[in-house]
């Protein structure tokens, strides 16, 4: 991670979309999550690694026994025990510390790493990492943006991470979107994520979301509901259209 952290790490600039955005990702990991756990989801142990202001782990932790909130990026731990001072929850904490120190063995029942793999360098050592901190039979759930998606979701332009990051730094300096694309260059595409999974001990689906609604997936796909609607129908029979879908739910069980 670089000296500047960027603007979409805080959030949207809308306090009520924001709380909607982290209640509804909170319901969509207990409900979807639920089906896989093999306790309730009540009685879990949770981690969200890169967990950024706090917003979800709050969340989450009004469903599981304790959320320990992980995050590198000090501005954003702060704003996360800001958080906790206003509304302070015995089961929630949060830690400075990066993912590829993350000291903890066999300790969780569910990891969650919430478009997070995408500013990382080191996929191969971050999930190593996770996969050590959960317990066997642990989930590990992860969203991230598809590679090969033709429209960048973080600085919203046509093809930017087909480019290698020369010029994809480049682009985003003539474009005035930012000095550089490094903090977001690092995303996978369907195969490359199955390379990774497929290199440790595990089960693995890539699962569509259960409450299509839900104002997480919904925010940047209110005016084509119709046609999310028509990915998941599609996604669900024909798994082939992962290859081009515009992101990953990906549910990963540690053996
Ligand atoms: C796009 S934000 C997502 C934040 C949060 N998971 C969410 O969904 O709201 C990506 C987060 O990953 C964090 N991150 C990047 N590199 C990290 C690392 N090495 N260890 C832990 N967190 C990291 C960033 O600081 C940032 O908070």
């Amino acid at each position: 991670m670089g000296a500047s952290v960027p603007e979409y790490f805080f959030g949207t600039t809308d306090p009520a979309l924001n709380q909607a955005i982290y209640s509804s990702s909170a319901n969509e990991i207990e409900s979807l999550c639920s089906k896989y756990l093999n306790k309730p989801f009540n009685e879990c142990r949770l981690i969200d690694v890169g967990s950024g202001n706090g917003g979800v782990a709050e969340q989450l932790a009004k469903k599981a026994a304790s959320v320990c909130g992980l995050e590198v990026v000090p501005a954003l731990h702060q704003h996360a025990i800001q958080r906790l001072k206003k509304e302070p929850r015995a089961n929630l904490n949060f830690t400075l510390g990066s993912v590829y120190d993350m000291p903890y063995k066999e300790e969780f029942d569910l990891a969650v790493f919430l478009t997070a793999i995408e500013h990382i360098k080191e996929h191969h050592l971050a999930i190593e990492k996770i996969l050590q901190s959960l317990k066997p039979g642990g989930l590990l759930y992860l969203t991230a943006p598809n590679k090969l998606w033709p429209i960048e979701q973080h600085y919203n332009l046509p093809f930017l991470s087909w480019l290698p990051l020369w010029l994809a730094n480049v682009y985003v300096r003539m474009t005035r979107k930012a000095e550089s694309f490094e903090d977001a260059s690092y995303s996978l595409t369907y195969f490359g994520m199955r390379k990774l999974f497929n290199r440790f001990d595990v089960d693995y689906d890539f699962v569509t979301p259960h409450n299509i609604d839900s104002e997480v997936y919904s925010c940047s796909m209110a005016k084509g509901k119709g046609l999310y609607r028509f990915a998941k129908w599609l996604l669900d029979r024909f798994p082939f259209f992962w290859v081009i879908s515009k992101g990953f739910i990906v549910v990963i069980r540690k053996k």
